[in-house]
């Protein structure tokens, strides 16, 4: 099965009553892991990227890790470029891309609609598909970001602004935010309710880590699809490293200490999957 489409797998998804995470990666280890574990798993995922990232994870050598990982297990894995601001920043990458977001949550409601609607313009004759934002999600660090009902999503202006853009997917926003959380977040699952019945397109939750796992379980069973997930990786991968050297694994040098936060690591992965996939499906073994 290997390489797929992020919209095959998300519209699979919403048929199968599951939610598929998307890491980002920085790196050949966090990205082959991510892959093996789906492959366990028998369940899809999608590797997210962000350019930012670049200086430590070479675009092509992301794109080609991912493709070549991919075609090692039965679960379909996709590639998705995470947050752009522009269409400058996501033309280098449509060579090895299908799948890439568009956030311009942070614009006036119009602005943010004629920029989605440009860039789907321009990336659905291509065969790439768009993610993209309404609401804004903010940071965890701001208790405004996350408790301001004024940032969630509109779910009257939602049903307007996919039928306007043509966008593929929607991120939203209902008290979720990226990074740590000042304040245990507390998701308003009657938004979620009210827009899901609004719009038709894959549903997407980003700040996907620091969730209580019951609250993050409820979004999928009530028909959100995509859970980004950086935070509880990047930490748990650091946490896994310490926990190795802490325990003498540095005395193999890197090698022993990638081999001993590997399993650690993927197991911060395997949760995550598994909460999404509360019928216990393993659709792709
Ligand atoms: P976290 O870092 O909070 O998991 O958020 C990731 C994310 O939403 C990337 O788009």
């Amino acid at each position: 099965m290997a390489y797929a489409n992020c919209l095959q797998i998300l519209k699979d998804a919403q048929a199968k009553g599951y939610g598929v995470p998307m890491f980002n990666v920085l790196d050949y280890e966090s990205a082959a892991w991510v892959i093996e574990v789906a492959g366990e798993e028998g369940m899809p995922v999608e590797v997210g990227f962000f350019h930012g990232f670049a200086p430590s994870f070479d675009p092509i050598a992301a794109a080609l890790t991912v493709k070549e990982m991919a075609s090692r297990v039965k679960a379909p894995i996709g590639l998705h470029l995470d947050h752009t601001p522009d269409y400058k920043t996501i033309a280098p990458f449509l060579k090895n891309w299908d799948s890439v977001m568009i956030d311009g949550s942070s614009l006036p409601y119009e602005e943010n609609l004629a920029l989605t609607k440009s860039v789907v313009e321009i990336c659905h004759p291509m065969g790439v598909s768009v993610e993209a934002e309404l609401g804004h999600v903010g940071s965890g660090a701001s208790l405004d970001d996350i408790q301001n009902p004024d940032h969630y999503t509109d779910p009257k202006k939602a049903a307007e602004f996919v039928a306007a853009t043509g966008c593929d997917s929607l991120a939203i926003a209902i008290g979720n935010a990226h990074g740590q959380y000042v304040a245990a977040p507390n998701l308003d699952f009657g938004r979620l309710a009210e827009v899901r019945a609004a719009v038709d397109v894959p549903l997407v939750l980003h700040g996907g880590s620091g969730i209580p796992d019951e609250q993050f379980s409820k979004c999928a069973a009530m028909g959100m699809s995509k859970f980004n997930v950086f935070t509880d990786l990047n930490m748990g991968y650091v946490e896994a490293v310490k926990k190795a050297i802490a325990a003498g694994a540095d005395k193999r040098g890197m090698l022993g200490v990638m081999l001993a936060a590997k399993e650690e690591t993927k197991e911060v992965i395997r949760h995550k999957m598994r909460i999404l996939n509360p019928n216990d499906l393993h659709l792709y073994r």
